[in-house]
């Protein structure tokens, strides 16, 4: 088969320069520019990665146009459905499902590292208690690295996969108390007859005075928004940990920087801004004409929160689901429960905006945040809390992709360069002569 090559013509010089075409397994092909800055010398200019592939991984797929979502190869409605969220976590660092034996020593592993240092509630306690539990997450979580000293060598396979497992075990925990803190209750400690999601709804809601039942339907309808969140490929805060750890940092010190980067509301903090806007048309007294009239209207910076994506232009796999979820969550709870107004909305406003030539055109369809709010505060789990949830699921994603760029040949720190905008070379003057 003959090689696919572009070739790129200077139009200044006339020189050439021929350059790899690459193959994914499925997906756009991209061109390997590395040999542009060694023959040409220039760079590519490429703000915000809008068409770059920074890496190579063999870890999730979409499709945004499609609006499809794969993890190594198995699409997210079968995995929401069939899997648990320990299962995707196996198979997201290990690349196959596990057998039943695997299986079983993968929970018992994670089982049995749920557990913190006892120092660590100090640095819980050092906090302010109004601290903001994103603010605490990233402060503990990398102080995981003091604790491991001895554990870290990062080009050892085994002790990689260790720091993996112990991240997995330990952040619900940590996300709890963090929750926990702010509110000022006792900690609990893990329960090791409990699921994972079970164990994490105990430690964010039971107390040491009784005994806490879990209720089977949340600890399920978490599982699954567990697996839904479960990674993304390269997007913001997964490029934080790929270039964070690219230095050769500790895991725990990328993972912490990866937190840092999902906090920001173009993020990870989608959730709860649709639930601040749902509220806010709940209690308006407006038709959702007006509110889908305004986000049209450029004059005006409101948008519709939870509507739109950057890669899908389809309708996100996982709000389907998750709109599902909430659906059946909903019916169970009292028809009078404070939270079955704003799903009301939601579903309303969904229909509205679908059926509006605006949103039609631009293709803008809800994304995963768009009910998640929802089904997280009727749960329970405040509006503070949301994007901890979103860290505490995404944790398999990072530290995946982590441990395939460590094990990955073509690795190297990442060091993007820059198209210089400042001043040109000019001699420094004293101040007394400025
Ligand atoms: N409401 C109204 N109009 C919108 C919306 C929206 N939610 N989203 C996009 N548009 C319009 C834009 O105004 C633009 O219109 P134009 O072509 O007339 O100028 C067009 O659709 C394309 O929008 P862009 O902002 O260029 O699309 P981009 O891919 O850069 O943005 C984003 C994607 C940031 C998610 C955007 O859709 C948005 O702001 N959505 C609301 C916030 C949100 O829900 N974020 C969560 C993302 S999912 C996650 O992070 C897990």
């Amino acid at each position: 088969m003959t090689k696919h090559t572009v070739t790129v013509t200077d139009n200044l010089t006339g020189k050439e320069v021929e350059l790899d075409v690459l193959s994914p397994v499925v997906g756009p092909k991209a061109i390997d520019v590395r040999r542009l800055h060694k023959e040409l010398g220039y760079f590519t200019y490429d703000p915000g990665y809008l068409a770059t592939a920074s890496c190579s991984s063999s870890i999730t797929y979409l499709d945004g146009g499609e609006g499809t979502l794969m993890y190594r190869g198995y699409p997210i409605e079968q995995l929401a459905e069939e899997s648990s969220f320990l299962e995707v976590c196996y198979l997201l660092l290990n690349g196959e499902l596990p057998n039943k034996a695997e299986m079983q020593g993968f929970e018992d592993i994670i089982t049995h590292h749920t557990m913190l240092h006892d120092q660590m509630q100090y640095f819980f306690r050092g906090f302010r208690r109004d601290a903001h539990p994103m603010a605490i997450m990233v402060g503990v979580v990398g102080a995981l690295s003091a604790f491991y000293h001895d554990d870290l060598d990062i080009h050892d396979p085994a002790q990689r996969m260790r720091s993996a497992h112990r991240l997995i075990a330990k952040m619900p925990t940590i996300a709890a108390w963090s929750y926990r803190y702010h509110m000022g209750l006792p900690f609990m400690h893990p329960r090791n007859d409990m699921s994972y999601a079970e164990d994490f709804l105990h430690l964010m809601f039971a107390t040491p005075c009784e005994d806490y039942e879990v209720d089977p339907l949340m600890a399920k309808a978490l599982d699954v928004i567990f697996i839904l969140h479960a990674d993304h490929e390269q997007n913001a805060s997964t490029s934080t940990v790929r270039l964070a750890g690219s230095s050769e940092a500790n895991p725990f010190a990328a993972i912490a920087a990866g937190i840092a980067s999902l906090w920001g509301p173009a993020h990870g903090g989608a959730n709860e801004a649709v639930v601040n806007m749902l509220t806010e048309i709940s209690e308006s007294g407006e038709s959702l004409q007006h509110w889908v009239d305004k986000a049209k209207n450029k004059d005006d910076n409101f948008r519709l929160m939870g509507f739109g994506h950057r890669v899908y232009k389809n309708y996100d796999p996982r709000a389907k689901i998750i709109r599902e979820l909430a659906n059946e969550i909903l019916d169970r709870l009292p028809p009078d429960n404070p939270h079955q107004k704003l799903f009301d909305i939601a579903r309303e406003l969904e229909k509205v905006a679908l059926e509006d030539d605006y949103f039609k055109q631009r293709n803008l369809y809800p994304n995963v945040d768009f009910y998640s709010g929802v089904i997280f505060l009727s749960m329970g789990i405040p509006v503070t809390m949301f994007t901890v949830m979103f860290a505490l699921a995404r944790t398999v994603g990072w530290i995946s992709q982590w441990n395939e760029m460590m094990g990955d040949e073509e690795n190297r720190i990442g060091r993007p360069r820059q198209l210089y905008t400042g001043a040109e070379k000019r001699d420094y003057i004293s101040l007394e002569d400025r």
